[in-house]
């Protein structure tokens, strides 16, 4: 048997995004980078929406790199902007075929002094904004009867460390409202999934601080910290037709951090 005969399950054929639209939020951060050129690498045309100014300068390198790619500067606590970015994309690409809630923040504080406010602005923006955009995008992908939406967690989806609390609790509940999604969306097409990044190196992270990068170096099996870039794979696979029967799930790319204790 010749392989041609296999060529519906090639990966140039399961894993391309050829023409499928893409909306990624936090898109002027450091793990959107390796999102975004995963995706642009697969053929996608790039919303990359962030609050920072500085996604248009992002936008404008991809272009230079040959990718399809606009920005949009907005809050994605905001429920009337998400709603906008949303019908603005389908407006000037006809679609959303992807939909990716990547923007988020940390507050490094004790439980005993953690301040309400400071709670609200994490789970505002590391959860609520989650469903904010994949309700937006499910209206969108529903008469579709096609799309994906990728939540971006945390291996602190599974676990948690000290002065996280607020962040835990968000990042917790990203797994949790995927799963909901999943039930929520089947049978039309839909999949919701969770991304789960291991330490990675972003100004986010505290990856400049010695003692604490030695100390997840030596913790993770892959003996590094992650780069944006080890996240290109597994976003593919969650985007394209290639993850289609995968739903519901939250993948962790974190070089082995959670298979082993210290
Ligand atoms: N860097 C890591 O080690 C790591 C590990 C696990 C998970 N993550 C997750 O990855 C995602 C991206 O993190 P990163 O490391 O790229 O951080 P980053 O700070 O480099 O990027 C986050 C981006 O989100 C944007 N943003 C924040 N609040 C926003 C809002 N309300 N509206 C619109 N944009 C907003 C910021 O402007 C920024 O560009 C986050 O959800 C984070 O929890 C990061």
């Amino acid at each position: 048997m010749s392989a041609h005969l296999y060529r519906d399950h090639a990966p140039e054929r399961i894993f391309s995004l050829q023409g499928r639209v893409v909306l990624l939020t936090g898109a002027a951060g450091g793990i959107a980078l390796g999102l975004a050129k995963a995706f642009a690498a697969a053929g996608a045309k790039l919303v990359l929406a962030d609050r920072s100014e500085a996604v248009h300068e992002r936008a404008a390198q991809f272009r230079d790199a040959g990718a399809d790619a606009t920005s949009l500067t907005f809050d994605v606590t905001d429920e009337a902007a998400v709603r906008d970015a949303v019908e603005g994309t389908v407006r000037r690409h006809g679609r959303i075929d992807v939909a990716v809630a990547n923007a988020g923040i940390i507050v490094r504080k004790h439980l005993l002094e953690l301040p309400v406010e400071d709670w609200k602005r994490v789970i505002d923006t590391d959860l609520t904004a989650t469903f904010l955009l994949a309700q937006q995008a499910a209206k969108q992908m529903v008469p579709q009867s096609s799309g994906r939406i990728i939540s971006v967690g945390s291996i602190m989806n599974h676990v948690s460390r000290p002065l996280l609390t607020a962040y835990v609790a968000a990042k917790g509940a990203v797994s949790a409202f995927t799963r909901a999604l999943a039930a929520d969306l089947g049978g039309t097409g839909v999949t919701a999934n969770a991304l789960a990044p291991g330490y990675t190196e972003t100004p986010f992270s505290q990856a400049g601080q010695k003692d604490f990068r030695d100390f997840i170096t030596e913790w993770t099996p892959a003996r590094r910290w992650g780069k944006p870039e080890d996240l290109c794979g597994a976003a593919l696979l969650l985007a394209s037709d290639a993850g289609a029967y995968i739903n519901g799930h939250t993948l962790y790319v974190d070089g082995g951090f959670l298979a082993v204790t210290r």
